[in-house]
């Protein structure tokens, strides 16, 4: 896989073996994306970049993910990252009509670290967001909605990879 998208990539897997980068300036680390990041930083993962450089992070994935990084830069990461950075996660809230505030099924509610206040934005109007505004615990409670149907959904194609001899049985 190439990328000529970033300068560096750090190829994060939880799952060993990991990936095999094949740019020279890439790096490969077994562990999560929080775990990674710590260890860029403390230099245990030698990129061309140092941590304390970076402005702007930007994390894109599961609400779980996200909220470990929004807490994670305020705790083991605060030595390596500068305090002047911008946290912004892609937020996945449910959504029905993407039309941008019509039908109000991707509110999120927001908390002013600060002063407290709570406010609510449309997701489908604005995906990203501050992550030090985010409930997550309110994200992770709407997400939960969609919770059967995803099962179910999940169960229906692992049914359909092991009709086609993608995958085995699942024994459990
Ligand atoms: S999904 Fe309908 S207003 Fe955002």
């Amino acid at each position: 896989m190439k990328s000529r998208a970033a300068d560096v990539i750090v190829w994060c897997s939880d799952e060993a073996p990991g990936f095999r980068p094949n740019r020279p300036q890439d790096l490969t680390f077994v562990g999560n994306i929080v775990q990674a990041m710590e260890s860029y930083g403390k230099g245990q993962l030698t990129g061309t970049i140092p941590l304390s450089d970076v402005d702007r992070v930007i994390a894109i994935g599961s609400d779980g993910m996200m909220a470990a990084v929004a807490r994670a830069r305020h705790g083991v990461l605060a030595p390596y990252l500068t305090k002047k950075h911008h946290g912004i996660g892609s937020i996945n809230s449910p959504m029905q009509c993407m039309m941008k505030e019509i039908c109000a099924q991707c509110l999120q509610l927001h908390r002013d670290p600060e002063s407290g206040k709570e406010t609510a934005v449309f997701s489908c109007f604005n995906q990203d967001q501050s992550l030090d505004h985010v409930d997550w615990a309110n994200l992770r409670q709407r997400l939960s909605q969609n919770g059967t149907q995803e099962k179910l959904t999940k169960q229906w194609i692992d049914r359909c990879l092991q009709k086609l001899g993608v995958r085995e049985p699942v024994t459990a």
